[in-house]
């Protein structure tokens, strides 16, 4: 199943289940000051989550792009991208533990759905502490629909608790969908979440808390659900594939960097592969977004000109002559082409996105010619460059610390 279908069926699902459609917002959220990109599909919906009344009701469904910067050291693995659509659905102060997961295990595993294996879901849960007791509820509707005892792990709030989004807010338990991605492998009989074929792919969140400045948790007015699904995952295990990147929203990506560079992919340099597909993806959405931004040295614009360098630097490493063509703008052209119909936007804004990628390329291309002429003045002084020395470089002349170390 392609991720379109898969999106339109899980908006099906939920509208059936009497939730209300509501569209993507922006990736730049609206004045909040706790984060620079929305990271998950519940930051728009924050002011509904702690108790303002939503004009569409009580329960919501949709498909959020969301860019998560903290995962930004982990691109390069099979399965993580900072760029990402995450599909969910939300109770406003409506339905909680039970209807929330005895509808993720119906549309996971019916066959009228997405028909996946149910012997291979495995299922993590809160186990507790000074701010929340032990999830045991959540457990026991896992049970009733079928999960076995040895299915389900209990862990802590490093991995079952969600939010707030920025640093106070909404948050709660959570429970995590976990799936058995080999193929050829049965799946194990006990879970050990620490197994990374064990992927995970959606969360139900119990968001009953509010997050406040000094550190507590009191309870929220209503209790709510949040859900977040992997979009880009759950497409790759229905699938079959153990590697996100080989999926129809990126396959087209890495088959383009394999044109510009001449180069197919190995062990070594698989990892600038997934940098440069997903930060090119992620650039070409800041730049297509209703609130896009150009390059800058603050806040979202800093986060692009980093997306768009880091691009670069990897495209450098695969042996392209950044010289010889505008090698984002190529790519970008391939991310509107997967994307044009679900995000119209992206084409409208071709010009400006296209213009913004060649004038960055331009000026880091000038950066690197400044900054590697005073390299060589350090280098031919004393054969070294000193931690000082690689300071001046990254600060007067933009040099970024991880060409000086290349
Ligand atoms: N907000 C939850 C998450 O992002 C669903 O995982």
């Amino acid at each position: 199943m392609k991720a379109k279908e898969l999106k339109k069926k899980y908006i099906k699902f939920f509208k059936e289940k009497g939730h209300a459609i509501i569209e993507s917002a922006s990736l730049i959220p609206d004045n909040d000051p706790t984060v620079l990109f929305t990271t998950a599909g519940m930051h728009p919906l924050v002011p509904f989550l702690v108790g303002q009344p939503h004009p569409l009701g009580k329960r919501i469904v949709d498909a959020q792009r969301c860019i998560r910067t903290q995962d930004i050291d982990e691109v390069g693995d099979d399965i993580h991208t900072t760029f990402f659509e995450m599909l969910g659905n939300w109770s406003l102060g409506d339905y909680f533990k039970k209807e929330a997961i005895e509808w993720s295990y119906e549309f996971l595993t019916s066959k009228k759905w997405l028909g996946l294996d149910s012997k291979r879901i495995s299922i993590t849960c809160f186990k507790g502490d000074k701010d929340a007791p032990k999830d045991n509820e959540a457990s026991e509707i896992w049970k009733s629909v079928g999960i076995p005892n040895e299915r389900i792990a209990f862990l802590g709030k490093k991995d079952n608790w969600w939010g707030p989004a920025g640093e106070t807010g909404p948050c709660g338990p959570d429970t995590e969908m976990f799936y058995w991605s080999p193929n050829n492998i049965p799946a194990p009989k006990k879970f050990n979440p620490e197994d990374k074929r064990w992927v995970e792919i959606w969360n139900d969140v119990f968001m009953q808390y509010n997050k406040t400045k000094e550190g507590k948790f009191e309870p929220l007015k209503q209790k709510n659900v949040d859900t977040g699904m992997g979009l880009e995952r759950v497409a790759m295990v229905l699938q079959g594939k153990t590697d996100l990147f080989e999926i129809e929203l990126f396959k087209p990506i890495i088959n383009k960097i394999k044109t510009i560079s001449g180069k197919d992919i190995t062990k070594a340099n698989k990892q600038s592969f997934r940098i440069i597909t997903d930060h090119t993806k992620a650039a070409t959405f800041i730049l297509g977004d209703e609130r896009g931004v150009p390059p800058s040295n603050l806040d979202q614009g800093y986060i692009l000109r980093r997306y768009i360098r880091r691009s670069l630097r990897h495209l450098r490493l695969l042996g392209v002559d950044l010289l010889s063509m505008d090698t984002t703008v190529e790519l970008a052209k391939v991310v509107i082409e997967i994307y044009k119909e679900d995000y119209p936007l992206l084409k409208q804004k071709k010009d400006f996105i296209f213009d913004e990628l060649k004038k960055e390329e331009d000026k880091f291309q000038k950066t690197l010619d400044k900054g590697l002429k005073e390299f060589r003045k350090m280098v031919d002084k004393d054969s070294q460059i000193t931690a000082k020395e690689a300071f001046l470089l990254y600060q007067s002349y933009g040099f970024p610390i991880e060409m000086i170390e290349e």
